[in-house]
């Protein structure tokens, strides 16, 4: 029996068996080690032993189609990552203050996928450090300390990012330099100009104000996809206005790759490359290293020559020849598997298929995203205006229940976020879609 015929015999969508033994020990150890807020997925938390391509397996032996993690993006195990990874582990392991063939064959293919002028990288561990040292570069360069970022985003975890998270809590709270964006939503809008002009003059705004205050304008920060918004799509033009205005006012424009990269939203390696933008910085991280720590921060030679005159940056386990190995190994499967296309083309038929499945459903307000990140936004059926968490929380755990994990986003907690390894293939994807239909026929009235 293949895995998908076992998964496909697993769709019981009945309600989640509470932890065996076995995992609520290993709960009650987590809560007492890592701690009882270190976050877990699901009412009853999935003890996962082994994955394989889209497939993961629990400690029951219970199989589910992991539609959820972009990470492996290459698929859970992958061989080819994993041999590249292990041979070069058994050769040498050492970091960037040697010369090593690896990491410069890597560093030249990686930026051959991007547009001139972006011809350099630094890499780095995580997306939040990437972020981070972005936004380094981008206040040494500029002189300014403002920052813009949409109203519901997350860009990492250091203390400077902290300061302008508007999507998770954090202690720290919004730092005065940081002025928000409301990203603007054009699903069901039919004459988008005045939704642009609008959100266009609310950036002239908050550009006005940081000058104002004597903050000035260092960057903005965002995510193509803009998927923690709720994978809300901007009318057309507004990245374009949004870049511009904020090169005219002397800052920088940080592309946020970690969710939108590495062929994400289908046909195309980069999400910037939606609009017709020249990002300054551009930030890359999780799928990179298919689950080894890599990330980088690319950018033009002038950025980063005028920042390494005043920087010493070093950085002890970013870019070694392992990092390099498992990034190398992710473009060379992305590559032979023809990925970008094959994104393209599944993300067309996921759209297609999703609005079939919703037609006429007034629980569902829209299908949303872009190539293989896609979701449903659900609403009151008796005031579409009002959005319905309970349901999409509803669907997640029902999913969980058919063997299938998704999860779900935006302000409201009411989008569903589905984001399978890229290498997700076409009959997955049919049975992902048909236990999302079966859980939205079982939807309980709201
Ligand atoms: C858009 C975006 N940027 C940055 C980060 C931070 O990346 P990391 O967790 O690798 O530090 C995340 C993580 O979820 C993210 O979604």
């Amino acid at each position: 029996m293949t895995q998908s015929s076992v998964a496909a015999a697993n769709d019981t969508g009945s309600a989640a068996a509470g932890p065996t033994a076995g995992t609520a020990d290993l709960l009650r150890r987590r809560y007492a080690t890592l701690g009882s807020r270190s976050p877990l997925f699901y009412s009853t938390p999935l003890e996962v032993v082994s994955g394989s391509g889209v497939w993961l397996t629990d400690a029951d032996g219970e199989v589910y189609l992991d539609a959820y993690n972009n990470v492996p993006h290459v698929g859970h195990a992958n061989p080819v990552v994993a041999a590249a990874v292990s041979e070069q582990m058994a050769r040498l392991n050492l970091h960037t203050r040697y010369l090593n063939d690896r990491v410069v064959d890597y560093a030249e293919a990686l930026l051959a996928t991007f547009d001139a002028p972006l011809d350099r990288a630094f890499l780095t561990n995580s997306g939040s450090e990437s972020n981070d040292l972005a936004l380094r570069i981008a206040r040494q360069h500029t002189g300014n300390t403002g920052v813009l970022v949409s109203d519901w985003s997350y860009h990492g975890n250091t203390g400077r990012l902290a300061e302008l998270t508007t999507g998770l809590a954090t202690g720290e709270g919004l730092a005065p330099y940081v002025r928000t964006l409301h990203i603007p939503d054009a699903a069901g809008v039919g004459d988008e100009s005045a939704l642009l002009a609008e959100s266009l003059s609310e950036v002239d705004t908050a550009i006005a104000s940081l000058v104002e205050a004597g903050h000035g304008l260092a960057a903005v920060v965002f995510d193509p996809l803009f998927s923690t918004e709720g994978l809300v799509s901007p009318p057309s033009g507004y990245v374009e206005g949004l870049a511009a205005r904020v090169h005219a006012a002397g800052g920088l424009v940080l592309s946020d790759e970690v969710q939108s990269g590495f062929g994400r939203t289908g046909g195309r390696m980069w999400g910037y490359q939606m609009f017709d933008i020249e990002p300054d910085l551009v930030v890359l991280g999780k799928p990179m290293g298919n689950g080894h720590p890599l990330s980088a921060l690319v950018t033009t030679a002038r950025l980063q020559d005028e920042f390494g005159a005043r920087n010493d940056y070093f950085n002890t386990f970013a870019g070694s020849p392992v990092s390099a190995a498992a990034g190398m190994a992710v473009l060379q499967v992305m590559a032979e598997e023809n990925l970008l296309e094959r994104s393209a083309q599944l993300g067309h038929y996921v759209s297609e298929r999703l609005h079939e499945i919703v037609a006429g459903n007034p629980r569902v307000a829209a299908v949303r995203g872009r190539g293989l990140y896609f979701g449903l936004e659900f609403v009151d059926p008796a005031d579409p205006t009002v959005p319905d968490a309970a349901a999409t929380r509803w669907v997640v755990e029902d999913m969980r229940c058919r063997k299938v994990l998704i999860s779900r986003i935006g302000p409201a907690g009411n989008v569903l976020k589905m984001r399978p390894p890229l290498v997700v293939t076409r009959s997955e994807i049919d049975i992902l879609l048909g236990r999302l239909a079966s859980s939205l026929e079982a939807l309980p009235a709201g």
